[in-house]
């Protein structure tokens, strides 16, 4: 654990709100999970997450629920035996509903393609089929860069059917970050497209597969979509279409079964070192859980509901609530390829008065960005089909909340503010909309079946009104299995902060207010939180210090109105670079490359000294001050007590 953070400071005005919203009667006497669920779950946890499993189709029954004798490392659903992609898509069919939508994919360009569980059936086997032609076998690894396309889906469910393992990467990752992601797990394949639509013009894509995999020496073939029509370089004997590959294979394709504990994918996620950490799922308890927490946190009718996740495949949100949670429940949800206002800042409700969506999920980060562009705009669409709306990735401020609530929700739609990591695989703490009586801004109780607990430094609870750390004090079926290739890091990053009484660390702080009720506070760690996306200090630091004219760099999450956080890196240059607006350039630019846009830095400040401890470290807080605009905190502890005001004063007057 590096120096702790201070809270943000968008949040101080959590400890003055207290508005209730009780939910709708009506809402609550249709809603499919009530208020005794929580005690069902606490008498027996065990028999709960059975039955939850048995919303799933197995083709062996477990013979244990959960084995923790390995802890921290869980067994769930111990020789049960089942077919993800079957579970998502087969079923669905086989019970009648081969008609039934499963995707709306609207392109960014205005193209659409409405796909249904039949013919999702044909394309996942069609798919798999081509996967399996290529030689690849259950357990080894695929990697998936894409933007938001059906055969992005197609092909995370074809990995699922043959049991391969996929790790998506983020379209928005730079060729440094795909290459890294797919050397640590030894990827076989890459499934990538020519190039893809961002705000309104096709950009490149394979040109940064193509650096990627120049250097991936466990890159044996690279299929790629077209879905621009850019030209692009072809390696042959390497390269396959798409087209090519899939569009000729037979539509049947005989599942196997795999053990609940198969490994379904691995996700890349940032730690608090400068290495992302592959974080590793399996198949029964996660894709249970997923189940569950769609079905109970937004009240998933799939008869009628149209349900629509905001986020991109290549996070967790994508995995959880777009592919493995809604299909596995046969639902029917709007997929979109595109940005918000392209072409025009009405997008989102055009799309949702055209399909008549009914459950919306996004994050806070384009909440505020809706507010900025005002409520003028989303008045205009009939957002009348709204019933339950979702918030994820970032604690949500009040005022964004009662926003969100008022001209999105009409004032009636229940907001289900849900808190959970790439690392716990899907909701853990949240509104249930026919239950809770919500509060802006707090994610407020642990699911029917999740403990969670705001504990002070020694591990002891906190009493209501108090502030601490939160931890996952039992385990949950969607729990991570460990990281990629390092079990090491597993155990120190989550499980050694409180061995003793072994609960997992989330890296967040939080409090518990007079009811009991839970208010996330951000990342304790050095982890900064932009727009929803997990980005850590060291990351960007290595990103900057790489470049020929840095000698020394520190990088802090300020609290910024519309992403959250905004990284501000404070530089130190070597001797004759100068400190201009083109270096800063140059320096944002080479963040933008080396990791990706999302990582570029909104501020690059030049100074002359870091504040450093006597053991060398960066003190964080007194930067943040900094870049907070606000007065520098203690700097008893700095070696040199002088270095704030020469930083201080230097930027004054550089300003
Ligand atoms: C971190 C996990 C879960 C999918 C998206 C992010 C923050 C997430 C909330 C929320 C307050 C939240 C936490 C967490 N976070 N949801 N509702 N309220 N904070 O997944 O990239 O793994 O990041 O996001 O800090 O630790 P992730």
């Amino acid at each position: 654990m590096t120096e702790q953070s201070g809270q943000s400071p968008a949040l101080d005005n959590l400890s003055t709100e207290s508005r209730v919203f009780p939910p709708d009667p009506a809402f609550t006497g249709a809603a499919n999970v009530r208020e005794g669920a929580y005690a069902e779950a606490e008498a027996d946890r065990e028999a709960f997450w059975a039955e939850q499993a048995r919303r799933l189709t197995w083709d062996a029954e477990w013979s244990q629920v959960l084995d923790w004798s390995g802890a921290p490392f869980a067994k769930w659903f111990v020789g049960g035996k089942l077919n993800v992609a079957v579970n998502c898509v087969d079923r669905h069919v086989e019970a009648g509903n081969g008609d039934r939508v499963a995707i709306h994919w609207v392109g960014e360009p205005g193209d659409t393609r409405d796909i249904t569980y039949a013919q999702l059936k044909v394309e996942v086997s069609k798919t798999a089929n081509a996967l399996a032609s290529l030689g690849l076998v259950a357990g080894d690894r695929v990697a998936i860069q894409m933007p938001m396309v059906p055969e992005a889906i197609f092909s995370m469910l074809a990995c699922a059917r043959l049991g391969l393992v996929h790790s998506v990467v983020f379209g928005g990752f730079s060729a440094a970050a795909l290459r890294s992601r797919i050397d640590d797990a030894e990827a076989r394949v890459l499934i990538t497209t020519d190039g893809q639509y961002r705000r309104g013009a096709p950009a490149p894509m394979k040109d940064g597969t193509d650096e990627a995999t120049a250097h991936t020496p466990s890159i044996e073939k690279v299929v790629v979509v077209r879905r621009t029509g850019s030209d692009v370089q072809w390696t042959e004997g390497r390269d396959v279409w798409w087209h090519d590959l899939v569009d000729g294979q037979p539509e049947e394709h005989t599942p196997e079964s795999f053990d609940a504990e198969h490994p379904l994918f691995i996700l890349y996620t940032s730690g608090t070192t400068g290495k992302p950490k592959g974080i590793q799922h399996t198949s029964g308890g996660y894709l249970t859980q997923a189940a569950y927490t769609h079905h109970a946190v937004f009240d998933l009718k799939p008869e009628t509901d149209v349900y629509w996740c905001t986020a991109d495949i290549g996070w967790i949100t994508g995995h959880t609530y777009i592919v493995y949670g809604p299909l596995a429940n046969g639902a029917t949800q709007v997929v979109y390829e595109g940005t918000p206002n392209t072409p025009h800042e009405g997008r989102h409700w055009e799309i949702i008065q055209q399909h008549r969506v009914s459950i919306y999920y996004t994050a806070p980060t384009l909440i505020r960005t809706f507010m900025k562009w005002g409520a003028d705009i989303p008045e205009k669409y009939d957002l009348s089909s709204l019933r339950v709306l979702g918030s994820v990735g970032e604690p949500i401020n009040p005022e964004a909340w009662v926003w969100y609530r008022e001209h999105i929700g009409r004032g009636t739609a229940p907001i289900v503010d849900t808190w959970w990591q790439t690392e716990t695989g899907a909701i853990m703490i949240s509104p249930l909309p026919g239950v809770t009586k919500t509060k802006p801004g707090s994610a407020q109780r642990a699911l029917p079946g999740i403990s969670a607990k705001v504990v002070d430094d020694n591990g002891v609870e906190v009493a209501h009104g108090g502030g601490g750390y939160l931890v996952l004090d039992k385990p949950w079926p969607s729990m991570l299995r460990g990281i990629w290739g390092d079990p090491e890091r597993f155990r120190d990053t989550y499980w050694s902060r409180y061995a003793e009484q072994g609960f997992y660390f989330a890296g967040d702080g939080a409090k518990y207010d007079a009811d009991g009720d839970i208010w996330l506070l951000g990342r304790v760690d050095d982890v900064m939180n932009v727009s929803g996306h997990r980005i850590s200090t060291t990351e960007v630091e290595s990103a900057l210090v790489s470049h020929p004219t840095v000698a020394e760099a520190a990088v802090v999450g300020a609290a910024d109105e519309t992403t959250g956080q905004g990284i501000v890196a404070f530089v130190i240059l070597r001797g004759t670079a100068k400190a201009d607006d083109s270096t800063v350039k140059v320096l944002r630019d080479h963040v933008a490359a080396e990791i990706g846009p999302i990582a570029k830095p909104r501020q690059v400040l030049v100074v002359n000294e870091l504040p450093k401890t006597r053991s060398g470290k960066i003190m964080r807080r007194l930067l943040r001050d900094v870049a907070e605009n606000r007065e520098v905190g203690d700097t008893t502890t700095l070696a040199d007590s002088t270095v704030m005001d020469l930083i201080s004063s230097g930027l004054k007057d550089s300003a």
